[in-house]
């Protein structure tokens, strides 16, 4: 284990320490610094406490690096200073009592004690702090056993964990992601806390409350997060369409999967073979309408007809109110559930190079993103079937590539475009523009024509006939207007 000393080696130290004695202010480096350097986790963010102003300290340390004034970051209202030393985070505060009024974020802040500041930390292994004034150098002061529970893993309020989590119920999430994101177990007397208490979480805004949530899916394991976010009921406090994953019904004596730890499967999958949020995010969701969708057929036994459609269409009332992002990567993941299905379909059929060809056209960039995706649905208990499945896939994937090559038809857009019929047969916009696109898209997907000018210029003269068009340019013609 690592003494004080070893905690604060880095240069950087020293010289915030010469810094506070020159104004003859204690000062210590806390929380997530000590507790990640024990852990030996690389961390870039340093909190420094101080007994008096941390914005004068701050002001000092600056000097003592000669960078200007206005390096510093002020947060009067606050009372906090910031300050980017080389590529370190600095932030300084003087040490406070902070006291919160039971229905409200807004703390009445007096200022106090290292012990008072370190009484309204969230965690046991957050609440360390070591010393920097030359006097004290290295000391590390542990008043709640921080060290025993990094070392016995475990996530413990400092206080008796009514009082830490009404001083601020976001550290229920974060009891659970930091629980998920070190392997840690959550101590009894807080996990019955976070049981009891749960609904406090409601004056959170729900911003904070879903960064703390993908940070649990961006976890190793992101399942032992959602795992233990529902043993306390705070998942279907935030998120209860997934609870209603779960749970099994029979008929007829068959029973189906339990979508809910399918789905956390296939989250722990994919979470093995990327680190993107949304291909994650597209994993949880993929299933989220099987609820919904769920049908018992006679003699053929359950069925989630839909599911893929349905679940698309939730996943932006979902992103909405979880306040996540609602841009471009709303749509990757809404792509990917709505598709998800696809390749399986494929690896069951005959497969055909029109079907390959529409899969290629619709899934565009997101093609390596499905394809993980749909590798993780696997989650058969079955390892011969999990085994034949993935050859399929495998086969799947070299005539994907196979289609590509000869086709270029990733993210193809036809040659013929609305601007082209609408000059070729000269009229202005209207429906027949989109009806003979269509007809040409359709030919180029279906494989009888491919995509270029000589083959499309004929279907679109003879589609614009059909709708009682004439051109104004033969071939050779047009393609001189617009060289
Ligand atoms: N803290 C707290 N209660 C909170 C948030 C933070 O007591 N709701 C304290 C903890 O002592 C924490 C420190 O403030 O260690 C810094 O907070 P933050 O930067 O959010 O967390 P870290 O512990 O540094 O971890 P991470 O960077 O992974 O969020």
């Amino acid at each position: 284990m690592k003494t004080g000393q070893e905690i604060i080696s880095e240069d950087i130290f020293r010289r915030i320490g010469l810094a506070a004695d020159r104004i003859q202010m204690e000062s210590y480096v806390v929380g997530g610094f000590v507790r990640d350097s024990i852990l030996g986790r690389p961390c870039k963010d340093i909190d420094v406490v101080c007994i008096g102003s941390g914005i004068a300290l701050a002001e000092e340390v600056a000097r003592e690096f000669d960078l200007p004034d206005h390096s510093v970051s002020i947060f009067k209202n606050f009372g906090t200073a910031m300050l980017k030393v080389d590529d370190w985070d600095l932030e300084f505060v003087g040490a406070r009592k902070e006291s919160y009024q039971r229905d409200s974020r807004k703390p009445l802040v007096m200022e106090g004690t290292l012990e008072d500041d370190q009484n309204r930390r969230d965690f046991t292994i957050n609440a360390m702090a070591v010393q920097l004034n030359q006097s004290n150098w290295g000391k590390l002061l542990d008043p709640f056993n921080g060290i025993a529970d990094l070392k016995s893993k475990i996530i413990r309020t400092p206080l008796e964990p009514g009082i830490t989590f009404s001083d601020d119920p976001l550290r229920m999430m974060r009891a659970v992601r930091f629980a998920s994101q070190l392997g840690f177990d959550i101590y009894p007397e807080t996990f019955e806390a976070l049981q009891k208490e749960n609904e406090r979480l409601e004056i959170i805004s729900m911003e904070r409350i879903s960064e703390e949530l993908n940070k649990i899916i961006l976890c190793q394991k992101p399942s032992y997060g959602f795992l233990l976010l529902d043993a306390c009921g705070l998942l279907a406090r935030i998120f209860p369409e997934f609870v209603k994953l779960k749970g099994v019904d029979t008929e007829e004596g068959k029973g189906h999967k339990d979508n809910f730890y399918h789905t956390l499967q296939v989250l722990d999958n994919i979470s093995q073979h990327t680190n993107d949020l949304w291909w994650r995010w597209a994993a949880i969701l993929h299933d989220i309408a099987k609820p919904q969708t769920k049908r018992f057929v006679k003699g053929k036994g359950w069925t989630f007809h839909g599911h893929e459609e349905m679940g698309a269409r939730q996943v932006p009332s979902i992103f909405k109110r979880l306040k996540l992002p609602l841009n471009e990567k709303m749509k990757l993941v809404q792509k990917l559930v709505r598709l998800h299905l696809r390749p399986i379909a494929l690896s069951k059929e005959e497969i055909t190079h029109s079907a390959l060809r529409r899969l290629l056209f619709e899934a565009g960039d997101e093609l390596e993103a499905l394809m993980t995706l749909c590798r993780a649905d696997i989650t058969s208990k079955n390892g011969d079937k999990v085994k034949r499945y993935l050859r399929n896939f495998d086969l799947v994937e070299e005539k994907l590539k196979e289609v590509e090559a000869s086709d270029s038809l990733r993210n193809f857009q036809p040659v013929i475009t609305g601007e082209m019929i609408m000059q070729v047969f000269d009229i202005g916009p209207g429906k027949e523009i989109g009806l003979i696109k269509i007809a040409v898209r359709e030919a180029i997907l279906e494989g009888s024509i491919r995509n270029d000018f000589e083959s499309g210029w004929p279907l679109m003269i003879k589609e614009g006939e059909v709708l009682g068009l004439s051109p104004v340019f033969t071939l050779p013609e047009f393609l001189k207007s617009i060289s």
